[in-house]
């Protein structure tokens, strides 16, 4: 296809520490290509202490940068830097996605919306008057959180090991969303049973599903024989595909919907913030499926 802007090309990228190990260019530089535009997308590694200094050089100059993704470390520790931060991204206190209008750079957060793209075009859930729990209560869990909250989920029950962070995470939240109902939870008690018996959507968003068999290891009395058939089972983790939890749920017959659809979303947002068009996704899930299946 022809592109559609002439040289020089525009400069995307992801930040991150370490960086080596993201998909977003494999996804993000076939998307632009397939839509014709004449943009590059790298990774750069940057550390703690040059963050502040990337983001002056991000702005004008050589250095220049049309737009980037923000990785680990950086996504909360970025928002001094900005000189505009979305109200999502402020509520939640982080970026994922910057873009640089007029040399000004503006914060985004397109994670947790990207888990409600995912939701959208994977599973049949209905998010009014439904009753979510979220298994885990950092980073993650916030975005996530708050984008479910304003698609109208009626009660968002917030589970966690340490209940003081869920509690803190409500008291966050609750103000800004009063059609939703926020209950911090601790685990493994009978109210989180009760609540994961009650819900339609239950989300697994701790960092266990990177360590094989620590769900089962960390949640030896989960009542999966009392879940509703149709409660969807869903995990942030993308690697692997199949978690853990995914595969317990899978073997009580109960619907699944696995981390990568958010990976893929939350870059498809991304796209569309800097480029003003929606990316060929399908295009993309294919990318990332390829590089996932080399990487296992
Ligand atoms: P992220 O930004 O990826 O969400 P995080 O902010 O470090 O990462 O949060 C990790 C989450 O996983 C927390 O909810 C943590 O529970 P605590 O707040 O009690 O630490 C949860 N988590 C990590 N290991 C866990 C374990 N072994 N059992 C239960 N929850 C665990």
């Amino acid at each position: 296809m022809k592109t559609k802007h002439s040289f020089p090309p525009q400069k995307l990228a992801v930040i991150g520490d370490p960086v080596k190990h993201s998909l977003s260019p494999a996804m993000q530089n076939a998307a632009l290509k397939r839509a014709g535009f004449n943009y590059t997308y790298k990774k750069i590694h940057v550390t703690p202490q040059s963050l502040e200094n990337f983001c002056l050089k991000a702005r004008q100059g050589k250095n220049k940068l049309a737009g980037f993704n923000i990785t680990l470390p950086h996504k909360e520790n970025i928002l001094p830097y900005l000189d505009w931060i979305s109200p999502l991204a402020k509520l939640v206190g982080a970026a994922n996605t910057v873009v640089n209008h007029q040399d000004k750079l503006l914060g985004f957060n397109t994670d947790g919306l990207g888990y409600v793209e995912s939701l959208k075009e994977e599973t049949d859930f209905k998010f009014s008057a439904t009753h979510v729990t979220l298994i885990g209560a950092g980073g993650a869990a916030c975005g996530v959180a708050a984008a479910l909250a304003q698609h109208g989920v009626s009660q968002l029950n917030i589970a966690n090991r340490t209940l003081s962070k869920a509690k803190d995470l409500v008291k966050r939240l609750s103000p800004h969303f009063p059609k939703t109902r926020f209950t911090p939870l601790p685990l493994n008690r009978e109210k989180f049973h009760q609540a994961l018996r009650q819900s339609q959507l239950i989300t697994n968003t701790t960092s266990l599903s990177l360590k094989p068999e620590s769900f089962a290891l960390n949640f030896p009395d989960f009542p999966w024989q009392k879940i509703a058939k149709k409660t969807i089972i869903s995990d942030l983790v993308y690697t692997p595909k199949m978690t853990a939890f995914l595969k317990a749920a899978k073997n009580h017959r109960l619907p699944i919907h696995p981390g990568l659809g958010m990976l893929l979303h939350q870059g498809a947002l991304a796209f569309q913030l800097w480029t003003g068009q929606y990316p060929d996704v399908d295009l993309m899930r294919e990318v990332l499926e390829k590089k996932l299946r080399k990487k296992s």
